[in-house]
């Protein structure tokens, strides 16, 4: 059967096709598509997944009793109304629905948040949290990334959540090298916001490289310096969840220090049997042209000469961005299986 669902997010009208197995609820059907219903108490009480069918018959209710479309008109409103954690599709239907976010959408919202910590993790990368005020925690997929609005800037400064999905405080990974002025200006005015106690503004989520639900499949991570934060995210958000599937990270640095975490990465590994991490320390002095942005997709293609079922998330400049694509999806890799938000900004020239 094929499902309908009708919405409009900001006024603009949204369609959302799917399947739904016979004796699949609405809710799961939606879930295995991606797209994402409210739901609370999943039993018919709290009134949050009420929607109108506009056609097709349904069973639903704690009863499963069968119900019909049934237009209305103006007055009593359109469609029949249902709550779709309790509605199983006998027919193809079409519903209508507030507040839905299809495959990789949530609304970006702008949250004043304390800084909590501004401290040098190893060398010049700092780790920044932010804590965001109670009750009010905005979504974000593991993998995302915010701005960060300072009021002495004049442009948001954009960091990956090096935090997992759900939690009270996020984190950020921050190099400032000596020579990123603009970074150490971002770590200067946070250092401040932290000694006296003001709030800094952020909007988030941003970003379709990320995990809307857990992949299906074994899940290949390349990052690059502090690229590692949104692969931080991803990890610690499917090892919460008992992901089974084999995950493998390749972190490529230019020098020792620079590979701030390496410690939790070799306790992911020590601690999950399906975790696999791979560090990469180039040897800057010695390297020669760009053969340090290969170094990575060579130790991927190495391990894992069967890509076809693996899904790949990529961090890095532009440039490794797009010569891990091509080297990986010469050897087999389908590209819509390849994920890096370098995709969506930059272009290869
Ligand atoms: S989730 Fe509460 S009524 Fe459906």
């Amino acid at each position: 059967m094929q499902l309908e669902i009708v919405s409009k997010i900001d006024n603009e009208p949204r369609r959302y096709l799917f399947d739904c197995m016979t004796g699949e609820s609405v809710h799961a059907a939606a879930e295995r598509a991606s797209i994402r219903l409210p739901l609370s108490c999943k039993n018919g009480v709290c009134h949050i997944c009420r929607a109108n069918l506009l056609s097709g018959t349904v069973q639903s209710g704690n009863q499963r009793q069968l119900v019909k479309a049934e237009l209305k008109g103006a007055e009593g409103g359109l469609g029949t109304e249902i709550m779709l954690c309790k509605t199983w599709p006998e027919t193809s239907c079409v519903f209508e629905v507030r507040n839905i976010y299809g495959p990789g959408e949530l609304p970006v919202k702008t949250i004043a948040c304390q800084v909590l910590k501004v401290e040098v993790i190893k060398g010049h990368v700092y780790q920044v949290d932010l804590q965001l005020p109670a009750g009010k925690i905005p979504e974000h997929f593991a993998g995302q990334y915010l701005a960060l609005n300072l009021a002495e800037r004049e442009e948001p400064a954009f960091f990956s959540i090096a935090s997992r999905p759900g939690l009270r405080t996020i984190t950020l990974h921050i190099q400032a090298d000596p020579h990123l002025e603009s970074a150490r200006e971002v770590i200067h005015m946070l250092s401040s916001s932290l000694a006296d106690k003001t709030v800094v503004s952020v909007n988030l989520p941003f970003g379709e490289a990320c995990l809307v639900k857990a992949p299906e499949k074994p899940l290949i991570l390349m990052a690059a310096g502090t690229g590692f934060a949104q692969m931080k995210s991803i990890i610690e958000h499917l090892l919460s969840l008992d992901y089974s599937h084999p995950i493998a990270l390749y972190w490529g640095v230019r020098k020792q220090e620079d590979m701030y975490l390496q410690g939790l990465a070799q306790d992911w590994s020590d601690l999950h049997e399906n975790f696999q991490f791979k560090p990469l320390i180039a040897d800057i002095e010695n390297i020669k042209d760009n053969a340090h942005h290969n170094q990575l997709s060579d130790a991927v293609l190495e391990a894992h000469p069967e890509l076809e079922n693996s899904m790949v998330f990529v961090s890095g400049s532009p440039k490794l961005v797009f010569s891990a694509m091509d080297a990986l999806t010469e050897a087999g890799l389908p590209e819509t299986q390849f994920y890096s938000d370098v995709l969506a900004y930059a272009s290869r020239d």
